[in-house]
């Protein structure tokens, strides 16, 4: 007699499957008013397994509505990984009576022939699925690793295109094309030896931004695991040029999305529409070091706060991907105190505090509880470093209760956001110049804050629990 939604560690205002084990994020994209989000899921257990699409949609990308299950493994495999777009101008012939189906484009995995891709339409607005029968479309080049397609339309002049695929193929991304969805070419490949390896790539994602001057670049993200900066799990990015067959990266530095320990295999929503304009984001909140032992029963794992991401540049004129809750999450806040002091209590765990650096001194930020336990963000001038060792529940798994380090290069840290829920803190410096992703499981909520080299006037927005309501 579990009750859904309110468990100890259950998040408040970040996505979570109603029961069992969710990881990645797949097939993201906007309809008629809906985001959708489907999630690897295996709904038969806590641990991972034969993997299905988990399905769910919102208006606002927190409210979220569970729905049925949407893809299910059959004969070709388990259904990993992949995207989902809407087929404008029906290419693939799949829609129903010419209209433009949404299609999923997904991995099939099977353990011993290794990884195909299959695709799946809809033509009732994701709320049934059919198998395309020619399924797969994309057969493995008899390597084991061959899987989550990121498929996105790619203009070349005045509605004349093709469809990109990009894909991980052990520790390269391929590129392939096609007119139609179903039938697909190789166009090239791209793995330049200064970038970060360590095991296999994974999950990647190709879309422009703009950068502040109005110049379009090239964004590709590349998940990795292992060979994270903390360890296990993390997602490198690349900024550079696509010309429609091949990535060009500019630079020779490894980035990443996210200097914590828990956003992986992030990918970001299609179909937004032009007046929009955002280039939305979401990550899986975990890492494979630990994400199958997590303290959780009745479920496990969540997904980030959505993230807007885009291109700015940094104090030596550098450009860099930043990442900022999306703006709906103000929708969530309930009161907003300022904070005046160095040392205090907070309400309960559901908040947003804004911090402001003092210009000069290093700055730590320590929450704690009547236990005992606590977290520390440290930031000095050429690092910031997370301390989770002795924050509850860590000893779960050895690596878990490491410090984070992430180093500060060309920028001065002036604030941070934080994000805290139930199990879970998000650090935002500088309104997304760099971020720190954490899950946490204290035995009681840290929620006495301690502040060093801040300034003396901060505040706190309280949000309301959605899923509890
Ligand atoms: C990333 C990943 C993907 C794969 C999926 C399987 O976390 O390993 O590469 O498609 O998870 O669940």
């Amino acid at each position: 007699n579990i009750q859904l939604f309110d468990e100890k560690y259950r998040p408040q205002y970040h996505f979570s499957p109603p029961q069992q084990w969710m990881n990645d994020p797949n097939g993201m994209v906007y309809l008629d008013g809906e985001y959708h989000l489907f999630y690897q899921h295996y709904p038969d257990s806590n641990v991972w397994g034969p993997m299905h699409w988990g399905h769910a949609v919102s208006k606002d990308m927190l409210n979220w509505e569970h729905l049925p299950i949407a893809l299910y493994p059959d004969s070709l495999g388990y259904i990993f990984s992949g995207s989902a777009v809407i087929d404008h101008g029906n290419t693939s012939g799949l829609g129903k009576d010419g209209n433009d189906p949404m299609v999923a484009i997904f991995t099939y995995h099977q353990n011993q022939k290794g990884q195909t891709q299959g695709i799946a339409f809809s033509n009732d607005k994701g709320r049934t699925w059919t198998k395309y029968k020619g399924n797969p479309v994309l057969k493995s080049p008899g390597i084991p690793d061959f899987r989550d397609p990121k498929v996105s339309w790619y203009e070349q002049t005045n509605g004349i295109g093709k469809w990109i695929m990009t894909l991980a193929v052990k520790d390269k991304i391929s590129f392939y094309s096609s007119p139609n969805l179903i039938d697909w070419k190789h166009e090239s490949d791209f793995n330049p030896d200064w970038a970060a390896y360590g095991g296999v790539w994974e999950c990647p994602d190709l879309f422009p931004l703009t950068t502040p001057e109005g110049n379009k670049k090239w964004v590709l993200l590349v998940s990795i695991n292992p060979g994270g900066p903390n360890g296990g799990s993390a997602t490198q990015y690349f900024i550079g040029q696509f010309d429609g067959q091949t990535f060009t990266a500019e630079g020779s530095d490894v980035k990443w999305i996210d200097h914590g320990a828990d956003n992986y295999a992030g990918v970001t929503w299609s179909n937004i529409p032009r007046e929009d304009s955002r280039r939305l984001f979401l990550g899986w909140m975990s890492n494979w070091q630990y994400a199958n032992i997590v303290p959780t029963q009745a479920w496990r794992s969540a997904m980030t706060i959505p993230r807007e991401l885009q291109l700015v540049r940094d104090n030596s004129g550098n450009i860099l991907l930043s990442s900022a809750p999306i703006k709906e999450i103000q929708n969530l806040v309930e009161s907003t105190n300022v904070i005046e002091g160095a040392s205090f209590m907070l309400d309960h765990n559901l908040f947003q505090l804004d911090l402001e650096k003092t210009p000069e001194q290093s700055g730590s930020v320590i929450f704690s509880n009547d236990l005992g336990e606590n977290i520390t963000l440290q930031i000095t001038h050429d690092e910031i470093t997370f301390d989770r060792s002795n924050a509850g529940k860590t000893d779960f798994q050895d690596e878990f209760g490491n410090i984070h380090h992430a180093p500060i290069k060309n920028i001065k840290i002036k604030n941070v956001s934080i994000f805290s829920d139930r199990s879970s803190l998000e650090f935002f410096f500088n309104d997304g110049e760099m971020v720190m992703t954490e899950i946490i499981f204290p035995n009681a909520p840290l929620l006495k804050v301690e502040l060093k080299g801040f300034k003396g006037e901060n505040k706190v927005h309280y949000f309301k629990s959605i899923w509890n309501n």
